[in-house]
């Protein structure tokens, strides 16, 4: 397994191009069940998770071409429509895969996701939705066997809880189903708008995009016409290098985004102090004076993003003062805790709040370890402004959702280096 050893107290100077959104990529590469023809597809971040995804189209039937961050896909050639328990294992957002093949083929088996570090992640809500759509639902040796008789038929779906890849599932079912679909609590997720964007593009009749009520015109099983499509920036890597910007007291610039994409994070940096010069397409971070506590609590977008919430933890640490942080959409989305203490962060837990006494605290370097995606990056933001070294062990997390992120911050001026695990 690959470490990363960061040698930390280095400003960082200069700009970073962000990659394309690995949350946007998942739903539309899932969507290309739908369509009728080839797609290209561009701006495809370089990250495991879109890599596992090709691999399971490509195991149902999905043949494509790659290079670099263009992708030519074509899944109309797909005769398989079973998404196996070694792959989804890898990744829960496999479970994309449920709404379109079922909405295209009329069945489908798709291994049931495990939990992961962050929480249990249920799919009981994707499920209920498919069920008042005319499936048939059953959960047998941890496979989710889904059939229909005939097309998925429209139906009025309102969603108990808001859900992301929830709301990407139905949206994708209701696209071939007979009849009307309305989705009530739709989450509205950029992601999310960008997948039905791409769908109304393939002559898709929706309404209500970007809003929690989402108006679906099914085609009846036809499938669609899609148009070649860019993916948006990744948000939450363009807020986690502004972190890495803020939490150096460094001047940087922040390229290739959607800056209305990110106003919960600039609204909490500007209360922490940071000063954000705002592009058309970039955002230029400069240093705060003092860096001030900050109150967060997590929530769906437009919010403050819950997968930025361990980035603000470590930027908290630096603070001079108590911040409170409330992460109210996973119920154990504080594994990066206990790692940044081992540095000498001073953090409490009670239940779904921490508090984090900064001083600016001096951070110490020490051997860590990522036990998610978004842990991971708060880990490397806290050895950014360590003392001496930090080695940070399990980084097959970051690479799951992280495009070059050792190369970007060398760009930058880290002195970061990928090293081999002695076996
Ligand atoms: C998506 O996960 C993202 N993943 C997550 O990003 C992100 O943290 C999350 O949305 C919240 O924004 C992708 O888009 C691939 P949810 P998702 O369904 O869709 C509960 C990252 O770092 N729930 O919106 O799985 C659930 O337990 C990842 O890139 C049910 O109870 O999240 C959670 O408490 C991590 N039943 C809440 O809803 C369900 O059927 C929100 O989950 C579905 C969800």
């Amino acid at each position: 397994m690959d470490y990363l050893k960061v040698t930390g107290k280095k400003n960082l100077t200069g700009s970073v191009k962000i990659s394309g959104a690995k949350n946007a990529a998942l739903p539309l590469l899932a969507s290309t069940i739908l369509s009728s023809n080839k797609i290209n597809i561009s701006n495809l971040p370089n990250v495991v998770d879109i890599n596992t995804l090709l691999e399971l189209l490509e195991m149902l039937g999905s043949t494509y071409n790659k290079s670099d961050d263009f992708l030519a896909i074509d899944s109309t050639s797909i005769d398989k429509t079973k998404a196996t328990y070694d792959i989804v294992k890898t990744m829960r957002a496999s479970i994309l895969v449920l709404g379109p093949l079922l909405a295209r083929f009329g069945h489908c088996e798709v291994s049931l996701p495990g939990g992961c570090a962050i929480g249990q992640r249920p799919v009981d809500l994707h499920l209920k939705a498919l069920e008042q759509m005319g499936a048939n639902i059953e959960i047998k040796n941890g496979y989710i066997l889904a059939t229909t008789n005939g097309p998925l038929q429209g139906a009025t779906i309102v969603f108990d809880k808001i859900t992301v890849t929830g709301t990407e599932n139905i949206v994708m079912a209701a696209a071939l189903a007979q009849g009307t679909t309305t989705i009530i609590n739709a989450a509205k997720e950029p992601e999310v708008v960008q997948l039905c964007e791409v769908l109304r593009d393939a002559g898709l009749k929706i309404q209500g995009i970007g809003s929690d009520e989402i108006i679906i015109e099914g085609s009846n099983q036809e499938l669609l016409p899609f148009k070649d499509f860019s993916i948006i920036p990744d948000r939450i890597e363009a807020g986690t290098y502004l972190c890495a910007g803020a939490i150096t007291n460094s001047i940087l610039k922040i390229q290739d985004i959607i800056p209305e994409h990110l106003e919960a994070i600039l609204s909490k940096l500007e209360e922490m102090g940071f000063i954000t010069v705002r592009e058309e397409t970039s955002i230029t971070i400069l240093p705060a004076n003092k860096i001030k506590p900050v109150n967060i609590v997590t929530t769906e977008y437009p919010g403050f993003p819950t997968d930025m919430q361990a980035q603000f933890m470590a930027l908290a640490t630096m603070a001079d003062g108590v911040s409170i942080i409330d992460e109210k959409l996973f119920e154990n989305r504080f594994m990066h805790v206990s790692e940044l203490i081992r540095m000498g962060a001073d953090i409490t837990l009670n239940g779904t709040v921490a508090t984090i006494k900064g001083t600016p605290k001096q951070l110490y370097g020490t051997d860590v370890m990522a036990t998610d995606l978004r842990a991971s990056s708060a880990l490397v933001l806290a050895a950014l402004v360590a003392n001496q070294e930090t080695n940070i062990h399990r980084i097959y997390h970051l690479d799951r959702g992280y495009d070059r992120l050792e190369e970007k911050l060398t760009n930058l001026g880290a002195n970061i280096v990928r090293g081999k695990e002695e076996q």
